[in-house]
């Protein structure tokens, strides 16, 4: 399973690529509004920061507004595709960028024919959201399961992008179904390599090691 970073946090992403942990980056406005930055350019720089897909989002609600926005995301770097909203206008917009050769992020969708019509529309990825669907006592992972599941019985080739993560037990049920990529967040990334009995392991054995007699 690819893991991306869900940020738009240049020294977020630095660290992930220097661990060699980062296949790729999603941005949203909400996330680009948290930095205070311009996103062209915080866009352009974590695109060439890393080597995979760096998505970037349009705010269009009409297929001609995200085509505009799209095709001009598109130029800024090779790495960057074009991430629209899972309405009949994202998946107009969608099926003309597929077929310019841009690829695109299928985003918001909360449910599994949501899904099927972004495949049919040749969405690149489909971003389901799994962390707001238990926020409202739904159960986000049931939806990749399913989602999974139809894109294997038709061959769909759209990647399932895992969005939304909080924790890492969504990490490790994304992987466990057979999910392509889980976006996370820089916290829930780190939390990934931590165990309470891996920090204990290591001071025992420092602590011993103490004990080992060396020659002098
Ligand atoms: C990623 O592509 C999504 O925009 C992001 O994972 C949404 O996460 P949130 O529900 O925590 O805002």
């Amino acid at each position: 399973m690819q893991i991306f970073l869900d940020t738009a946090n240049l020294k977020e992403v630095e660290e992930a690529v220097k661990y060699g942990f980062c296949d790729g980056v999603t941005t949203n406005p909400s996330l680009i509004a948290k930095e205070g930055l311009d996103y062209n350019d915080t866009l352009k720089k974590i695109a060439q920061m890393v080597n995979g897909p760096v998505s970037a989002e349009t705010v269009a609600l009409d297929a001609g507004g995200m085509l505009g926005e799209g095709r001009a995301f598109a130029k800024l770097h090779k790495n960057i595709i074009v991430k629209v909203p899972l309405t009949k206008e994202g998946l107009l917009a969608c099926q003309f960028l597929t077929k310019e050769g841009i690829r695109v992020n299928v985003t918001l969708c909360f449910s599994a024919n949501q899904a099927l019509m972004a495949a049919k529309a040749g969405a690149f990825i489909i971003s389901p959201f799994v962390g707001r669907l238990d926020d409202i006592g739904q159960t986000g992972m049931e939806l990749i399961r399913e989602i999974r599941h139809i894109y294997d019985n038709y061959e769909y080739q759209t990647k399932i992008l895992v969005a939304s993560v909080r924790h890492p037990v969504h990490v490790k049920e994304s992987a466990m179904i057979g999910a392509d990529i889980a976006t996370l967040p820089y916290k829930v990334w780190e939390q990934l390599f931590t165990h309470p009995l891996t920090d204990a392991g290591i001071q025992k054995f420092l602590d011993d090691w103490k004990k080992v007699p060396k020659k002098r």
